[in-house]
Formats: structure tokens, C-alpha cells, sequence
């Protein structure tokens, strides 16, 4: 009895696929796929375009420049996203695959033998049954059925049904990770028969990357525009500005990034943005900018001092979480004004890719504002209604400009606004402040910092003076340990919530923060660990019987899509040794 079971675990811990289908059949004939496979899409052949290298990140950009216009006002078709998925999966297949050894016992001889009998999958076919809705690239919340179902006979008919192309690029995901590289060249299932049913627990599965503490190049974004894509990510969050720099190009405003990039060419022009936009659309990203204020603004101070209070204090603490200290004035014409003008400019170049805007609000400091000329005072009572008068005003510019505002949670909870129903909250600091959010009626984005930061656990990054340095000695960091990947796939985004309100729960976002992250590490300060929510988010913290997910079986699911993410360039970190994933069984407790 014991040895079946073991066996049978065994069988299961191979299946590959991450984030976990709805419903998955597997059986264990093997299936060929090589590089003349076709792909039909409702009934007409589609240009798969293997390609032996991937074209220069530089000639992509000036090819999309050239054929979008300078500033993109372009929106993404239904029918890139088809053929980017398409692309995609033949370059998975034949050029980013992996020789599964670490998951066989070792000296083993696992690897199918090729002869004139073995059957190859000829063709793919992709069924659309219903016509993309308008937006389908840059939804909202529900707006795309993102379901799918694949099917994989074991005579080589391979089919992948959808209503919308998201779907279909979800299911072409899916189908990669069923191959293995083989050494003809060639890519093999051992699982076939295959019929998986797959849909997303929740709507919003996002990452917040922070390019503005750190500079990364537009590579390392659309690099992990890929990753989240393979793990059906749909929402990357660039949180695009802050404190410490400004390296978003505002045309209307060019000191902005001139002055307050970190370093001349360490910004990013419309033309680059539309690109990395366009990037995710066509992949099942939406891209939302976030640009935080009335706080963490202080690098605005570069090019506009007259609009910040509390520019840089070196008593920083007193008005900030950390330096420089600064926040645009709460009560100044000035900022109405160029607010105006960088919404003005901005908003239209974020609508053919997105229908969402973030405004920020998070770690406002109120001591800020007894330095701020306008208001001189800390005192709530006299700050609060004109926080509400700004964020009013913003979010009127953002609905005004087609798009839906996105707040961090202070502004309903610390700040006690009165915000629109549309205006989507994105939580961090706490469970408690879902269950809040959700209770005022309004929908929720969750990412527990206890739970959801990726930075965390690093240590501090402030030098400490040496008669400060004993208080702070060992140096943890504010959120450490760092959150592992246990902890994050036990994290349930539903956690008390009333069950009458959980609908309001759209999803959460797995937040990275560049203090100490850069393009050097930000692929192993991600990956894998961002996977454990990619499949709480796709496919609930949960089991069929309502339990938490059990490590024993994800663990070796991961193991295998960390060598899927290396295999396609992306530094993720091992999940365990090739002693414990060769067996599966004898690295358990
Ligand atoms: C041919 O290859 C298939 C698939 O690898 C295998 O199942 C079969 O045993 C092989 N047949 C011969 C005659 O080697
Ligand atoms: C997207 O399209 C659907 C139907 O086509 C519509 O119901 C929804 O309101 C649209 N959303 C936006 C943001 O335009
Ligand atoms: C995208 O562009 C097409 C063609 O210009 C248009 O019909 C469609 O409404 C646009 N969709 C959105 C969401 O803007
Ligand atoms: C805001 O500024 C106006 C003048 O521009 C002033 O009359 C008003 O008292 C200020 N409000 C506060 C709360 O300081
Ligand atoms: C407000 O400012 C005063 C004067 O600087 C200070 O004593 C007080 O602690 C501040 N209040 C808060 C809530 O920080
Ligand atoms: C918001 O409400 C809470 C709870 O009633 C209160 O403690 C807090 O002071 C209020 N904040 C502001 C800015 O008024
Ligand atoms: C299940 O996960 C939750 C966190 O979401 C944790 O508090 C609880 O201890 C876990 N239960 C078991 C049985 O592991
Ligand atoms: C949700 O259920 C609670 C009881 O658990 C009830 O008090 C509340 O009115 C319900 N809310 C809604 C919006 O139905
Ligand atoms: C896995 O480990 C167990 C326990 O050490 C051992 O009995 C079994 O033979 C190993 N299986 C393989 C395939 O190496």
C-alpha cells in the first residue's frame, strides 16, 4: 500500500505545470514535437517563426518605434497577442527547453528513445470560440475570460480552446511546460493523453517593481514581463517614480527626468514606455504606472523646488520613512498646475495600454507639512480635508482621462477619505486592512508585506553611526526574515475575509522594492519565490478540500519551473538539491 502511494506521489510530483490547473488528466505515452509543428488559429495557418536567436532588445524597440510612431498611441491587437504567444512557444520548445535529469533517479536512462514509430504532434489548433472584447489588452478587473482548455490526443492532435486570445496564450503557456528538451533537438511529453480545464481564481496577479530606487534598463522590464507571463501573471506594476528619482520622461515637463533621473540616458522616453506597454499587452500583462504622491516625491525637487516641503532635511527621519525627506505642498496653486500638466501629458499615453492609473498615497508624513508654506501645520484636522481636495482632484483627472484610479491603502484607512466606489485600494501593511477596505465597499488588492515583499529579510541598508550602530546591531531590515517560499504560497488573500465580501477581493501584487535590489539580483530576489503567489493567485491558497496547499507536492513543481525560468534567461534560485528532486520523496519531514 505504502509503496503505491509512494509511487503514485511520485508520478504526480513530476507534472510540471505551474501555477496548478483547475482540473489536469495525464497519462505516460510520449509525444514528439519538432520545429515543423503548425499552429491554426480558428481555421488559418499562422507563421510560428522559430527563431534561432532572439532579435537585439535595441532593434525590437526601433522596429516597434518605427512602425508605432514616435509616441505609440497605438493599442494592441488581439492578433499580436496570438502571434507573440505563438513565438513564444516555439522558442520555449526549441531554444529555452531543459533536459530534465534533476527530476529522474541519478545515472538513470529516462530520456524516450526516437524511432520511426513514435508519434509527433503536427499541428496545434487554437479555437477561439468568442470574439475578443474591445479591451482585451488593457482590461479591468473581469473584463477578460482568461480560461482555457488543452487537449493533447495521443495520436498528436493537440488543441487549445478559449474564449478570448488571453485565454489562448494561457494555454500555449501551459503546452510548453508539458515538453522536455530532447537530444535530437526535438521536445517530448511523456504525459500524453493530456486534458486540462483551467481558469483563474482572481483577476488582478501582479508584481510592483519599483525602477525608480534603482535603474533598470528597459531589458531587465521586458525580462520579466517574460517571467510573469510564464507564470500567468497578468498586471506588472511599475512604480515609476519616487524619492530618490524621477526616470520617467515627461515631455511637457522635461527638467522632470532631465534633472531628476539618477544619470543622463537613465530614463525613459514615451517612445520606450509605449514599447514596454506594448511588450506586456501583447503578452497578457496589462502595465500600470504608478506615480506616488503626495509623498515620496522629493526627487520632483530637482527640477520644481517651489512645489516640495521638506526638501532633503537632514533630520530625515522626522519627515519621512526614509531619505531624502520631501512631499509635494498640500495647498499650493503651483502643484494644481503642474499636476495639470503632467497628467495632461502622461494620461493619454497610458490609455491605449492600460485602464488603470495608480496615484500612490502611501507613508504620507505629517510632520512634513509644518514646513510646507502653504498649510505650516501637522495637525490632521487642518490636513485632512485638503488631502481629500488633492487626491480628488487627481483621481477627477485620472476617470476624466478614461482610466481607473488605483490608491495604496493610507488614503482610505489613515487618511479616512472619502474616495470613489470605482477607486481600486491596494493594501500592504496588514490582513486587518482587506477585511477594512473591503468592508467600506471598496475592491481590494492584497500583498501583506509580512508575507508579500520580495526584499525583505536582507538586512538594513542605512549606516548606522557608531554610537547608534549598537541599538540597531544585528541590522535586521523593517520586514525581515526574508519571507521564503513556503511562507508566501501559505498566504491566502482571502484571510478574513467575510465570505459576502470576498468578491471584492480582486487579486493582490508580490511587491519588490529597489533599496538593495538592481538588474543584478533583482531575477534570484524574484524568482522563484514569486511563483508561490503566482499560484495562490491563479489558482487559490487552497486545495479541493479546502486545505492549504501542500508543500510536498508543489515543491518539486516548483523545482521544475525554476529550470524552466533559467532555461529561458531568467536567474532564479534553486528550490532544493538535485539529491532531494531526484527522488522527490527522501527530503520531506
Ligand atoms: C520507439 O519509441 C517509442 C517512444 O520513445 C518507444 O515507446 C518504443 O518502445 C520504441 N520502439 C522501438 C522499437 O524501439
Ligand atoms: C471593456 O469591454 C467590455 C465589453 O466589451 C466592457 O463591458 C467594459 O466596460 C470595457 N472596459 C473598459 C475599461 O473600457
Ligand atoms: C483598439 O483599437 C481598435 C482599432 O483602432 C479599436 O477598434 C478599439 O476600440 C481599441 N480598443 C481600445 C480598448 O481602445
Ligand atoms: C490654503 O491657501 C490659501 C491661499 O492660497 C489660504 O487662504 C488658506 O488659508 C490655506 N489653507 C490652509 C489650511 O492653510
Ligand atoms: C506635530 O508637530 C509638532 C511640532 O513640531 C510636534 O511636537 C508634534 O509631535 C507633531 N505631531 C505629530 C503627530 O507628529
Ligand atoms: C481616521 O479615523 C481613525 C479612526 O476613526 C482615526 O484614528 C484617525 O485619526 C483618522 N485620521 C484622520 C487623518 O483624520
Ligand atoms: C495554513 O496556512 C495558514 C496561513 O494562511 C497558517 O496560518 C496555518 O497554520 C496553515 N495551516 C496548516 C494546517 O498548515
Ligand atoms: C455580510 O454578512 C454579515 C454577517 O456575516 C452581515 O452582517 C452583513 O450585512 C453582510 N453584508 C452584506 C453586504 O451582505
Ligand atoms: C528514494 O529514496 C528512498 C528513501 O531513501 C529510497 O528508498 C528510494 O529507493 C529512492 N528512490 C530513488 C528512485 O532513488
Amino acid at each position: 500500500m505504502s509503496f503505491y502511494l509512494l509511487l503514485s506521489l511520485f508520478v504526480t510530483q513530476v507534472l510540471a505545470i505551474w501555477p496548478l490547473p483547475s482540473s489536469m488528466m495525464m497519462g505516460e505515452e510520449v509525444l514528439f514535437v519538432d520545429r515543423t509543428v503548425n499552429f491554426i488559429y480558428n481555421g488559418a495557418a499562422q507563421v510560428a517563426l522559430p527563431q534561432p536567436e532572439q532579435m537585439p532588445f535595441e532593434q525590437d524597440l526601433n522596429l516597434f518605434i518605427s512602425q508605432q510612431g514616435n509616441y505609440g498611441h497605438h493599442n494592441t491587437s488581439s492578433q499580436k497577442v496570438i502571434s507573440t504567444a505563438i513565438k513564444s512557444t516555439t522558442q520555449t520548445l526549441f531554444e529555452q527547453n531543459f533536459v530534465p535529469w534533476k527530476f529522474h533517479p541519478r545515472h538513470s536512462d529516462f530520456e524516450p528513445a526516437m524511432n520511426a514509430s513514435c508519434n509527433y504532434i503536427k499541428t496545434v489548433y487554437l479555437k477561439q470560440t468568442e470574439a475578443d472584447p474591445a479591451n482585451v489588452t488593457k482590461p479591468l478587473a473581469g473584463d477578460v475570460d482568461e480560461s482555457y482548455s488543452l487537449s493533447i490526443a495521443t495520436n498528436g492532435r493537440a488543441t487549445i480552446t478559449a474564449s478570448s486570445s488571453i485565454g489562448i496564450a494561457h494555454g500555449l503557456t501551459t503546452f510548453t511546460q508539458l515538453f522536455y528538451k530532447h537530444s535530437s533537438g526535438a521536445a517530448y511529453t511523456p504525459y500524453a493523453p493530456v486534458n486540462i480545464k483551467d481558469a483563474p481564481k482572481f483577476q488582478h496577479r501582479g508584481l510592483n517593481m519599483d525602477v525608480s530606487r534603482a535603474w533598470y534598463a528597459p531589458a531587465d522590464i521586458t525580462r520579466m514581463i517574460d517571467a510573469l507571463a510564464y507564470n500567468k501573471f497578468n498586471r506588472l506594476h511599475l512604480h515609476i517614480t519616487d524619492a530618490q528619482s524621477w526616470p520617467i520622461e515627461i515631455p511637457a515637463l522635461p527638467m522632470l527626468a532631465e534633472k531628476g533621473s539618477y544619470r543622463e540616458g537613465f530614463t525613459y522616453s514615451p517612445q520606450t514606455m509605449a514599447y514596454i506597454q506594448d511588450y506586456g499587452a501583447s503578452r497578457g500583462v496589462e502595465v500600470i504606472l504608478e506615480i506616488d504622491m503626495p509623498g515620496h516625491t522629493s526627487s520632483i525637487a530637482y527640477s520644481y523646488p517651489e512645489l516640495i516641503a521638506a526638501f532633503n532635511e537632514k533630520d530625515w527621519s522626522t519627515y519621512a520613512a526614509e531619505p531624502p525627506s520631501g512631499t509635494l505642498k498640500l495647498n499650493s496653486s503651483g502643484v494644481t498646475e503642474f499636476l495639470d500638466t503632467l497628467f495632461e501629458d502622461l494620461l493619454p499615453r497610458v490609455l491605449p495600454y492600460s485602464s488603470y492609473f495608480h496615484t500612490g498615497g502611501d507613508e504620507v508624513n505629517v510632520n512634513a507639512y509644518n514646513l510646507d508654506d502653504t498649510v505650516r501645520s501637522n495637525d490632521t484636522a487642518i490636513l485632512q480635508p485638503l488631502m481629500q481636495a488633492f487626491v480628488d482632484r487627481a483621481h477627477t483627472k485620472v476617470r476624466a482621462a478614461g482610466l481607473t484610479p488605483i490608491a495604496w491603502e493610507e488614503m482610505l484607512l489613515t487618511w479616512n477619505l472619502t474616495l470613489g466606489s470605482d477607486v481600486v485600494i491596494q493594501t500592504w501593511q496588514s490582513d486587518e486592512a482587506v477585511a477594512q477596505t473591503v468592508s467600506k465597499g471598496h475592491k481590494a488588492l492584497v500583498g501583506n508585506y509580512n508575507y508579500w515583499y520580495l526584499d525583505c529579510g536582507h538586512g538594513q541598508w542605512l549606516d548606522f553611526y557608531p554610537d547608534a550602530s549598537q541599538a540597531y546591531y544585528p541590522y535586521y531590515d523593517y520586514c525581515a526574515p526574508l519571507h521564503n517560499w513556503r511562507m508566501m504560497y501559505a498566504y491566502d488573500p482571502l484571510e478574513g475575509v467575510p465570505a459576502n465580501l470576498t468578491h471584492l477581493v480582486l487579486g493582490g501584487e508580490v511587491h519588490i522594492w529597489s533599496e538593495q535590489t538592481d538588474p543584478v539580483n533583482v531575477d534570484r530576489q524574484v524568482w522563484p519565490r514569486a511563483c508561490a503567489a503566482a499560484e495562490v493567485l491563479w489558482s487559490g491558497a487552497k486545495d479541493e478540500h479546502g486545505q492549504n496547499r501542500s508543500q510536498i507536492t508543489a515543491s518539486p513543481r516548483l523545482s521544475e519551473m525554476r529550470e524552466r525560468l533559467v532555461a529561458r534567461g531568467v536567474g532564479a534560485e534553486p528550490i532544493q538539491m538535485p539529491f532531494c528532486t531526484q527522488n522527490g520523496t527522501q527530503c520531506a519531514l
